[in-house]
C-alpha cells in the first residue's frame, strides 16, 4: 500500500483512512467527520486515530461557510460523527444551527482551557491562531507599534494591508474588539484603519505579507501562521518581514479550531474518543509541526523553530462563544467603517 489516503475535491472529497482501506466504503463502524479544516496536520490526526484504534475514518471537506449547509444537506444520507471547523465565528453558527451535541469529558475539560471550549461541552478547541501585526522592517520600528490600535494611527496613513471585512478571521477580530472596547472604540477603530489603507482590501493573509516584501505596504493584519508557514518555506523570502504582538489592550486575538460531536451522530461514544485523541500530546504535536498553528492545551511540547523564536505572547483570554456571538454587530460595523 502506497496511499493511504487521497483528497479529492474541495466540495465532496470522501477520504477514508485506515490500515486496509483501498476504496471509499463507509462500514457501519466507521467514524465519519466533516471538515473545514484542509491541512497536513489533520490528514496526521486521523492517520494517527486509526493507528491508535483501528477505527476507519471518513473525511468529508467543504470549505467555511459551506460546511454547514453540507452538513444539513447530507444530514440523513451520511450524518457526521464529529464536525470540525475554523475560527469561533463558524463554531458558534454551527451551534446555533444545532449541529452539535453537548458532551462531557473529564479529559476534554481537564486538557482543554476553559475559554478555548463551550461551556456545555458542544464544542472544543483542537488548536489556535493568533491575529498579528507584521511590518517591513526597513520601514517601520518596532517601537512605533503600540497594539492593533497602530493600524489606525495616522502615522501609518496609506500604509496598512488588510484583506476584506468578509473575511472570517477579521469579523472575529472586531467582534473581540466590540467585546472589550465598546461598539464606539471599535467603530472608530474600523474607521481609521479603512482610511489607512495602503490599496484595497483583497486577497488572503498570505498575500499581505507578500505586498510588505513588494513595498506595497508597510504594516500588516494577518494570521501568525502564515508568516510562520511563509518563514519555513524556503522558496519564500520574508527576511524583511517582522512579527508584532499586538499586546496592548486587549492582548492579542487568538481564534480557535475546533471540534463537536454532531447532533445526529451515529457514534457519540467514538466522536468523543476521537476529541479526547486530538488533544492528546501526540496529536496536539501534530497542529505546530505540520501546520505552525498553537496547540489547544497549553502544556504540550514541540518542534517549531519560527513559532519558538516568536516567543510567548499575551493573549486576550476572550472565550470563543463570547466572539462568535458579536459576528453580525462586527459586520455592520465594518460596513459603516467603509472598510470593503
Ligand atoms: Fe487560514
Amino acid at each position: 500500500m502506497t496511499n493511504r489516503f487521497a483528497l479529492g475535491l474541495v466540495l465532496a472529497p470522501l477520504v477514508v483512512l485506515g490500515a486496509c482501506s483501498q476504496e471509499a466504503e463507509t462500514s457501519d463502524d466507521t467514524l465519519v467527520i466533516y471538515s473545514s479544516r484542509h491541512y497536513d496536520s489533520d490528514y496526521a490526526l486521523y492517520e494517527a486515530f486509526t493507528d491508535a484504534t483501528g477505527v476507519e475514518v471518513e473525511v468529508v471537506e467543504a470549505d467555511g461557510d459551506l460546511l454547514i449547509e453540507r452538513v444539513k444537506a447530507d444530514g440523513d444520507s451520511n450524518p457526521p460523527d464529529v464536525i470540525i471547523t475554523v475560527d469561533s465565528g463558524r463554531l458558534w453558527k454551527a451551534d446555533q444551527e444545532g449541529l452539535f451535541a453537548s458532551t462531557s469529558s473529564d479529559i476534554l475539560n481537564q486538557r482543554v482551557p476553559a475559554s478555548m471550549r463551550h461551556p456545555d461541552g458542544h464544542w472544543y478547541g483542537i488548536s489556535s491562531r493568533a491575529r498579528v501585526l507584521v511590518y517591513a522592517k526597513d520601514r517601520v520600528q518596532a517601537s512605533e507599534l503600540t497594539g492593533y490600535e497602530s493600524l489606525a494611527d495616522p502615522k501609518f496613513g496609506g500604509r496598512v494591508c488588510a484583506r476584506s471585512s468578509g473575511n472570517i478571521y477579521n469579523i472575529s477580530l472586531l467582534s473581540a474588539l466590540i467585546a472589550r472596547w465598546g461598539e464606539g472604540r471599535a467603530q472608530d477603530w474600523a474607521s481609521k484603519v479603512a482610511g489607512n489603507f495602503a490599496r484595497d482590501p483583497q486577497g488572503g493573509d498570505s498575500d499581505q505579507i507578500r505586498a510588505l516584501v513588494a513595498g506595497e505596504c508597510d504594516l500588516a493584519l494577518v494570521n501568525h501562521y502564515y508568516y510562520a508557514r511563509m518563514a519555513l518555506d524556503t522558496n519564500e523570502d520574508v527576511s524583511n518581514v517582522e512579527v508584532y504582538w499586538p499586546e496592548a489592550d486587549p492582548g492579542v486575538h487568538v481564534n480557535i479550531s475546533g471540534a463537536g460531536v454532531a447532533a445526529n451522530a451515529r457514534h457519540p461514544e467514538l466522536a468523543k474518543k476521537f476529541i479526547e485523541f486530538a488533544v492528546s500530546d501526540e496529536a496536539q504535536k501534530l497542529f505546530p509541526e505540520l501546520t505552525s498553528e498553537y496547540p489547544a492545551v497549553p502544556t504540550v511540547t514541540y518542534d517549531n523553530a519560527v513559532l519558538d523564536a516568536l516567543g510567548a505572547f499575551k493573549a486576550d483570554p476572550l472565550d470563543g462563544t463570547t466572539i462568535g456571538s458579536r459576528q453580525e454587530e462586527a459586520q455592520r460595523l465594518f460596513d459603516r467603517a467603509g472598510w470593503p
